[in-house]
């Protein structure tokens, strides 16, 4: 008897289902068929344009997409880090702050992360000289001046990722999948039918079809249609842990040849959230993400029609509530939730692309047969939350530690926010100016192998980013540098190392609008 899954079904045609599609079809060879049904009545959710590096390795090298060739079908552009705008208190007559959250890891010497040289440095000012992305990375001046991260050549700089249009990626994915086998099915779902053990039997259609299977995927979206509704498998909200519940989105067009093509998503702080930046060619996508317990839709799209210059009465907004936190389990019986329809927080990190990557990666590795051993299933679960509450309090920690406290909204996430214990122990360690997360490989094994990264995603490098950025700073220097005055001056070489990387950088990099221009054969 054939116990493998030869039927797989996915619900759902946003990019969670078409990644899904795409994956499973391809990467098992053809050994189990994928089936996907969506509704051509019900949008996608049209947001989702900024992504994280592993995106190239862990998803598009499995299915063999070169990433030239995915990005000219999806007027992709570069991102090599967040810069968060004014997240620090505003002081009067100072122009606006800023830090960048780049990727990659901070450089060690002596085994002990550049990072905590850097507090040494500054032990006892008041302000730092230098900030800790300035000192530690290569990237933060080619930034500044919007160059491409890759040279002329086509070869890669530094560590970066993508931004892309969102809808261009579901439709590019949706031709591959169909191209490699997967049936598409365009309809309404109208209801499910179950086993008497209460595993999904078949997805019936408003317009009649019934689509049987062993293993239904819920891509969904926030509905949960699948997880939440048909196997009523609750939904845990964390909205006391992250405040902000809505967003209004938008593209604006944007004149490249004046301006340059900033090579970086920003995140600006805003008076009840925050804003995100996200640059293409010719355009940007925008989107003030923000908390209606402190905002009414009508005056979050007034400061944000204000921020861009935009006529609120002309423009059309995306306007988006969305649910922040997880399924209590991903993966119920034989229906496993990928995307929205499984977990989210606000993208201030990018995550919900990188949340579907890893989910797809998971899943492949922990891919039943029919008799739905419960261990892989236990295990997938595991690795979900795990994934999720880690990045959950990453973002935290930015709310948390932010000095601004200029309204109500940035008060209540100084006073009025559930800190799970691990952030404690985190900030605690952080506090006593120990290593957070300290990566155990070196940059290039944490990015070759996703186990290595998928583990330890917010790594020290990510942490020190973020909340030195914030203001920040450790109590106290890592007490053992007191007694290595050889490894503090070996520090000092690999500070001015980082120097001559950075002047490298500005001299061979061509810039963004150049590279770009030309990968999409814009000249
Ligand atoms: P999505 O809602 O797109 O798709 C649902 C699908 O289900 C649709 O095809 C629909 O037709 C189908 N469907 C629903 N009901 C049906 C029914 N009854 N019958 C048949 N089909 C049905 N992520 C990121 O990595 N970077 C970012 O910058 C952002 N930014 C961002 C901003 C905001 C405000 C939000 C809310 C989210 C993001 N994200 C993000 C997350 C990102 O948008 C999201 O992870 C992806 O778009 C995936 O969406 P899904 O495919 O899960 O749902």
């Amino acid at each position: 008897m054939d116990t493998a899954i030869r039927e797989v079904v996915i619900l759902g045609g946003g990019t969670a289902g078409w990644m899904a599609a795409a994956y499973l079809q391809k990467v098992f060879e053809g050994t189990v068929q994928v089936t996907l049904l969506e509704a051509a009545t019900i949008p996608r959710i049209g947001v989702g344009e900024a992504t994280v590096p592993n995106l190239q390795r862990v998803f598009f090298d499995r299915l063999g997409i070169p990433e030239d060739e995915w990005m000219r079908e999806c007027n992709a552009a570069f991102k090599t880090a967040v810069k968060f705008v004014n997240w620090r208190k505003k002081e009067p007559g100072v122009p606006d702050n800023h830090f960048y959250h780049a990727f990659g890891l901070i450089p060690n010497v002596d085994n002990i992360p550049l990072s905590h040289y850097w507090v040494l440095r500054n032990e006892g000012r008041a302000t730092t000289d230098e900030q800790v992305d300035y000192a530690c990375y290569r990237e933060p001046p080619m930034m500044d001046a919007k160059l491409a991260p890759r040279f002329r050549d086509g070869q890669p700089a530094v560590n970066y990722a993508w931004h892309f249009d969102a809808q261009l990626v579901a439709d590019y994915l949706r031709r591959l999948s169909t191209g490699w086998g997967v049936k598409h099915v365009v309809d309404e779902l109208a209801s499910v039918e179950k086993t008497p053990e209460g595993h999904i039997k078949a997805l019936h259609t408003r317009g009649g079809r019934v689509l049987a299977g062993d293993l239904f995927v819920d891509c969904s979206g926030f509905r949960g249609l699948l997880i939440n509704q048909a196997m009523e498998e609750p939904f845990l909200d964390m909205s006391d842990h992250l405040l902000c519940n809505s967003a209004v989105a938008t593209a604006i067009e944007h004149d490249d040849a004046r301006f340059g093509i900033e090579p970086y998503t920003s995140a600006i702080a805003s008076k009840h959230g925050w804003m995100w930046k996200i640059p293409m060619l010719g355009r940007f996508g925008t989107g003030y993400v923000y908390s209606s317990d402190f905002c009414s839709q009508d005056e979050a799209i007034r400061e944000f029609s204000a921020k861009w210059g935009l006529d609120p009465e002309k423009t059309a907004f995306n306007r988006i509530r969305f649910r922040v936190g997880r399924n209590r389990r991903a993966w119920v019986k034989n229906c496993v939730s990928i995307g929205l329809a499984s977990c989210f927080v606000e993208p201030l990190e990018s995550t919900g692309i990188y949340f579907i990557t890893a989910s797809i990666y998971q899943l492949a590795k922990h891919f039943p047969d029919k008799g739905f051993n419960p261990v892989l299933v236990d295990r997938f679960n595991r690795e979900i939350e795990m994934m999720f509450d880690d990045t959950r309090d990453f973002l935290q920690a930015h709310f948390l530690t932010s000095s601004r406290d200029d309204t109500a909204f940035w008060l209540a996430n100084k006073n009025d926010l559930k800190i799970s214990d691990a952030l404690k122990d985190k900030l605690e360690t952080w506090k006593a100016g120990l290593t957070v997360n300290m990566p155990v490989s070196g940059e290039e094994a944490y990015y070759g192998n996703f186990e290595t990264e998928f583990r330890n995603f917010w790594t020290n490098s990510s942490y020190y980013c973020v909340l030195s950025g914030m203001g920040w700073m450790p109590e106290q220097p890592l007490t053992t540098l007191k007694y290595r005055p050889s490894s503090v001056a070996h520090a000092e070489e690999a500070f001015q190392r980082v120097k001559l990387q950075q002047q490298a950088l500005l001299r061979d990099l061509p810039t963004n609008h150049e590279f770009l221009q030309r990968l999409h054969r814009k000249n």
